[in-house]
């Protein structure tokens, strides 16, 4: 698949984003909010999920934004305009169910942005008065400021060192709008701890909070089980039954557990490789 375009979007504290374009028809025609691709950088490499940002069935074009997180983020990184990755899949998971619902807040917190603004887009088209809650560590990690106030009719900026927007979490803001008033739906992206965060929030005020979980993924088809999330008294596998699910019912303490289940290897490949 032929890289059209990147371009880095942040580079501060060791903690880079970019936004890659990739030419791929057939993802580009079908793509929904919510969806994700699993990707191949090389033959040779492991697969990751990224979720589409933005598809434009035209030009035949997909944007992905990822994060530099380990081994394969910063393989993909290190892409140029194009190169070609070896394999891409999608569109996979359950589109988000676009209605309706009347007062939506979104929250995205760092890449959880890039995640958050297709859905933030779909729910503005679809008629809803959008309020989201941007979040990030510091003003230069901040992404897609301008595109989300481009679809909310409200956008609240948080840093946590308080370099721009407001200082503190993006739960802060969420406690103080569902204070405020009644809202019909809480849509969150980000870290675990940041979803659980919401999710505890959002609990005492009785609003259906959705969260897109960021389980391990292997083949992204349902086949391997890696995925594996407990939803109330059910096992689900996020690719195939989810990304998304009711936040209420995650059990968080058992996703951060298995999502930790390599970090030690993938820091010995990191080490092993030449990939800095
Ligand atoms: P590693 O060092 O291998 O891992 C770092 C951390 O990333 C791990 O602790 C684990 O929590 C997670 N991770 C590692 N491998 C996988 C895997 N195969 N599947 C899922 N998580 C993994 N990140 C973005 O930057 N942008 C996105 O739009 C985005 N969308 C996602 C959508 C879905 C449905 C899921 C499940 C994850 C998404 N992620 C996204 C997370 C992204 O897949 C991981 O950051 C990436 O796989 C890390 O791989 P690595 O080798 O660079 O890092
Ligand atoms: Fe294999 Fe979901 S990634 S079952
Ligand atoms: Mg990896």
């Amino acid at each position: 698949m032929k890289i059209l375009g990147k371009e880095v979007l942040a580079d501060s504290q060791g903690v880079r984003i970019v936004k890659i374009t990739i030419q791929s028809l057939d993802i580009a025609a079908k793509a929904k909010a919510g969806q994700f691709v699993v990707l191949m950088v090389k033959e040779e490499g492991e697969r990751i999920p990224l979720t589409v940002v933005n598809a434009d069935p035209k030009k035949g074009s997909v944007d992905l934004i990822a994060q530099e997180a380990g081994f394969t983020t910063k393989l993909l990184i290190g892409v140029k305009a194009g190169d070609s990755l070896y394999s891409i899949v999608g569109p996979l998971g359950h589109p988000t169910e676009i209605k309706k619902y009347g007062k939506v807040i979104l929250v995205g917190g760092g890449v959880g942005i890039a995640e958050i603004y297709p859905v933030a887009k779909a729910l503005k088209d679809a008629g809803n008065q959008v309020i989201s809650i941007i979040g990030s560590r510091n003003k230069e990690l901040l992404i897609l400021e301008r595109e989300l106030k481009e679809v909310s009719d409200e956008c609240i900026v948080m840093t946590d060192d308080g370099s721009y927007g407001r200082k503190g979490f993006v739960t802060e803001a969420l406690k103080e709008l569902l204070e405020k008033s009644k809202y019909d739906l809480v849509y969150a992206v980000g870290p675990v701890p940041m979803m659980r965060a919401v999710s505890v929030v959002t609990k005492s005020f009785n609003v259906l909070t959705l969260v897109s979980l960021n389980a391990t993924m292997v083949d992204g088809t349902g086949m391997c089980g890696c995925c594996r999330v407990s939803i109330g008294k059910e096992v689900k596998f996020s690719c195939v039954d989810g990304p998304e699910f009711d936040a209420s019912q995650v059990d968080w303490q058992e996703l951060l557990k298995r999502n930790s289940i390599y970090t030690e290897k993938e820091k010995h490949i990191c080490r092993l490789s030449s990939v800095e």
